[in-house]
C-alpha cells in the first residue's frame, strides 16, 4: 500500500515516486492548489495537489475532509523559493519536501468529528466518550508510545536479572490492600464470587513457596476507592517477589528498574542511589509519608513555647500530650480571605478544629494580623519569631493536635498553599526520588477501635519486635517495609513478608481476625507456610503513575489507553451498565438446574 511513512521523506529522496497512506490532517486552498498534510504515527507530509499537472487528483482533493483516509502517489519535491521566499517548513521533519501528487485515493471517509484534534480539549468527558479520536493526537500517540517503551525497559531489566514473568489470576479470592473489592458472579456456583485481585500479593508469596525465587508481573489491579488524578479502578503495577531477599537487595534492584524505566522514557540517567528518610521524619517534617520536597515549608513543632501559654487551645492541647506545629508560608501574607477559607477548609475536612494563622505585614509581632496572637506573652512572640524565622511578608499556619494528626493537617495545607503560591513553577524537571523506611506496622483506627496494618497484613515486623507482636503488644511496632516516592507521589511500595504460619497468625490476631476467619480466608497461604516457605520479599511499583511522571502529564488517565473517568465510567462503551436479561438468566438458569439436581 505505502512506500514510506509520512515521517520518512527527507531532500535525498527528492525526484523519487513514493505512496503514502494516512488521514488528511488539514487541508489548505491556495488559489485552487491544494496542500494536505498527510499524517499517520510517525508524523506529517505536506502533499501538493495542482490542477495545471493533475487535473483529475486536484479536483478530487478538493472534496477531502479532515480524518479521511487516503492514499496519495507522487513525486518527492524540494519545497520551493517563492519571490524570495523559502516555504520550507521548520516546524515538521519532512518540511524540506513535499510530495507532489499524481493519484489520490480515498479510502474511507470521515463525518465531521466531535471534536476537533488539533486544540486543546478541556472537556474530558467528551474526549474519553471518543477516545479512539483523543488517542490520534499527537500527545496522546506519544503517551502510548511512551508508555510501551517504559513497560518494555522495566520487563527487559527484570529478565536481565534472574526475574521470571509469572501471570496470576484476575478471577481470585479478596487480598485486602486496603480497598473494597469488585466481585463477580460465579454461574456455576450461584451465589458465590470471585474477588478482582487489589494486587497479586498473596499468589507471588505462594509462588515463593512454589520455589520461583525471583518473580515478576506486569499485573492488573482492581480496587473499588474513590478515584483520583494518580488513582484509577484499575491499574498496573510492575509487581515483583524474590526469596531470600532484604530491604537492601529490593532496594538497589529497583532503584535499577527505576534506572531504566526512566532511560527509557526520557533519555537521561537518574543519579543512583537515592536518598532515604524515615517514616517518622517525614511524618514530623512534611506532614506526609510521601514527602514533596522540591520546596522547603517545613513543619516546625512549637509545642515547648506554647506549653504553659494563655492561649488555652494550644497550652491544653500540649498537656494533652499533643503538639503544636507550624509552616511559614514565606511571602504569602497577602492570602486573600477566600484562600484561608479554602485553607480552613481542607484542615476541617481532615479533623481539625480551626486553622489559626499570622499574617507578617511587618518583622514586629505589633503589625501581625492574626486572630491568637493577642493571646501570647511578648516571650512567647518572640521566642515563636524564632523559631518560625518570621520575616515582613511571611504567612503561618497552626495545627494544635495528637502529633500525627497535627502533621497530617499540615501537610495537607503546606501542599494547598504552595500550589496557591505556585511554589512548583518551573520544577518540572527536577526528579526528587526518595525511599521512606521505618514505617510503623500497624496504626489504631480511632473510629473502629481497632488496629489496622499500615502496609498490609503480610508485612514483617523488624525482628526486635516480633515478640512483641507474638506477646500482644501493639503499639509502635515497626514494619520491615518500604516506599519509593517521587516528586511527592508514592511509586511502589513493599516490604519483607512474614512467611511462618505462627506469625501470620500472630497479625491476624493483631487486626482482630479471629483464628476461624483466618482459617477461611486465608487458610491456603496459613496451610502453605507449614511445607518449608522460604523467607522472602517485594514491592509493587505504579506503573501508570511513573509513566505521567516520565511524560509530564498531571493525571494517570493520560497515559492510560481507556481510562474509566472521575466518576468511575468509561463513557466510550457506557459501562457500566445494567446487566442484560440473558446475562441475568445465564446466572439463574444454572441456579435452578442445581436446585432441581439436588432436590
Ligand atoms: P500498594 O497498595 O502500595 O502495594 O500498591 C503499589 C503501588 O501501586 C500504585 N497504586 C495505584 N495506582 C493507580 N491507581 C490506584 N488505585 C493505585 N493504587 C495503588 C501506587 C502504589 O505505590 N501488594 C502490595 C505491594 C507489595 O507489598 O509488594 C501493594 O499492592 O503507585
Ligand atoms: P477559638 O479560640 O476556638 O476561636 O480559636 C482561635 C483560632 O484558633 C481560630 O482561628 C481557630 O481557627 C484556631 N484554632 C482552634 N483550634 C485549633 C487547633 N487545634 N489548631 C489550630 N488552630 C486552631
Amino acid at each position: 500500500m505505502r512506500t514510506h511513512h509520512c515521517n520518512e521523506l527527507r531532500k535525498e529522496h527528492v525526484g523519487q515516486a513514493s505512496t503514502l497512506v494516512g488521514w488528511v490532517n488539514t487541508k489548505r486552498d491556495h488559489h485552487g492548489v491544494i496542500f494536505i498534510d498527510i499524517r499517520d504515527r510517525e508524523g506529517v507530509t505536506q502533499a501538493v495537489f495542482r490542477p495545471e499537472e493533475n487535473p483529475e487528483a486536484a479536483k478530487l482533493s478538493h472534496s477531502l475532509r479532515t480524518e479521511d483516509v487516503i492514499q496519495v502517489t507522487g513525486r518527492v519535491d524540494e519545497r520551493p523559493v517563492i519571490d524570495g521566499d523559502s516555504t520550507v517548513n521548520e516546524a515538521i521533519a519532512t518540511g524540506e519536501i513535499e510530495l507532489v501528487a499524481s493519484d489520490l485515493q480515498i479510502i474511507n471517509k470521515a463525518e465531521v468529528l466531535p471534536f476537533q484534534l488539533d486544540k486543546d480539549l478541556s472537556n474530558e468527558d467528551l474526549r474519553l466518550s471518543h477516545r479512539y479520536l483523543d488517542l490520534r493526537r499527537p500527545r496522546m500517540a506519544n503517551n502510548i508510545r511512551l508508555r510501551h517503551k517504559v513497560t518494555k525497559a522495566a520487563r527487559d531489566f527484570l529478565d536481565s536479572q534472574g526475574f521470571v514473568e509469572v501471570e496470576t489470576p484476575v478471577l481470585s479470592k479478596s487480598t485486602p490492600e486496603g480497598a473494597r473489592d469488585f466481585l463477580v458472579p460465579s454461574r456455576l456456583h450461584p451465589g458465590a464470587f470471585y474477588a478482582l485481585p487489589q494486587a497479586p500479593q498473596q499468589y507471588k508469596q505462594l509462588l515463593m513457596v512454589a520455589g520461583v525465587e525471583k518473580y515478576f508481573q506486569i499485573a492488573r489491579c482492581f480496587r473499588d476507592e474513590d478515584l483520583r488524578a494518580d488513582r484509577q479502578p484499575e491499574f498496573t503495577q510492575v509487581d515483583v517477589e524474590a526469596s531470600f531477599t532484604d530491604p537492601e537487595q529490593v532496594i538497589s534492584l529497583i532503584e535499577g528498574c527505576l534506572a531504566a524505566m526512566f532511560k527509557a522514557g526520557r533519555g537521561t540517567d537518574i543519579p543512583l542511589p537515592f536518598e532515604r528518610m524515615s517514616w517518622h521524619d517525614a511524618m514530623d517534617l512534611y506532614g506526609s509519608d510521601k514527602p514533596e520536597r522540591r520546596f522547603e515549608m517545613k513543619l516546625v513543632d512549637l509545642s515547648k513555647i506554647f506549653a504553659k501559654s494563655g492561649f488555652k487551645v494550644f497550652s491544653q492541647t500540649v498537656k494533652n500530650g499533643g503538639v503544636v506545629k507550624a509552616i511559614n508560608a514565606k511571602g504569602f501574607a497577602g492570602i486573600t480571605t477566600g484562600q484561608v477559607d479554602k485553607l480552613t477548609e481542607i484542615a476541617v475536612t481532615h479533623g481539625a478544629k480551626g486553622l489559626a494563622y499570622i499574617q507578617a505585614r511587618g518583622e514586629d509581632p505589633s503589625t501581625w494580623r492574626s486572630p491568637i496572637t493577642k493571646f501570647f506573652s511578648p516571650e512567647e512572640l518572640t521566642a515563636m519569631r524564632e523559631a518560625m524565622h518570621i520575616e515582613e511578608g511571611d504567612l503561618v499556619l497552626f495545627a494544635a493536635d495528637k502529633w500525627q494528626a497535627a502533621s497530617e493537617i499540615l501537610g495537607r495545607i503546606r501542599l494547598e498553599a504552595a500550589a496557591m503560591q505556585n511554589l512548583l513553577d518551573g520544577k518540572d524537571d527536577i526528579l526528587d526520588f526518595l525511599w521512606v523506611l521505618e514505617f510503623p506496622l500497624l496504626e489504631l483506627d480511632e473510629e473502629e477501635g481497632r488496629y489496622i496494618a499500615v502496609h498490609h497484613p503480610f508485612t514483617r515486623p523488624v525482628d526486635a519486635d516480633r515478640a512483641k507482636l507474638e506477646a500482644g503488644e501493639y503499639d509502635g511496632l515497626r514494619a520491615q517495609a518500604y516506599d519509593v516516592v517521587l516528586n511527592g507521589h508514592e511509586l511502589g511500595g513493599g516490604s519483607i513478608r512474614i512467611h511462618e504460619s505462627d506469625l501470620q497468625r500472630a497479625m491476624f490476631t493483631a487486626l482482630g481476625i479471629s483464628d476461624e476467619q483466618a482459617a477461611a480466608e486465608f487458610g491456603h497461604i496459613l496451610e502453605a507456610f507449614q511445607f518449608g516457605a522460604p523467607p522472602h520479599g517485594g514491592i509493587a511499583l505504579g506503573l501508570d503513575r511513573i509513566v505521567m511522571l516520565i511524560a509530564g502529564e498531571s493525571s494517570i488517565r493520560e497515559v492510560i489507553a481507556f481510562p474509566k473517568n472521575n466518576k468511575g465510567m468509561d463513557l466510550m462503551t457506557s459501562s457500566p451498565a445494567p446487566a442484560e436479561p440473558r446475562q441475568l438468566r445465564d446466572l439463574r438458569i444454572k441456579s435452578t438446574a442445581q436446585d432441581k439436581a439436588k432436590s
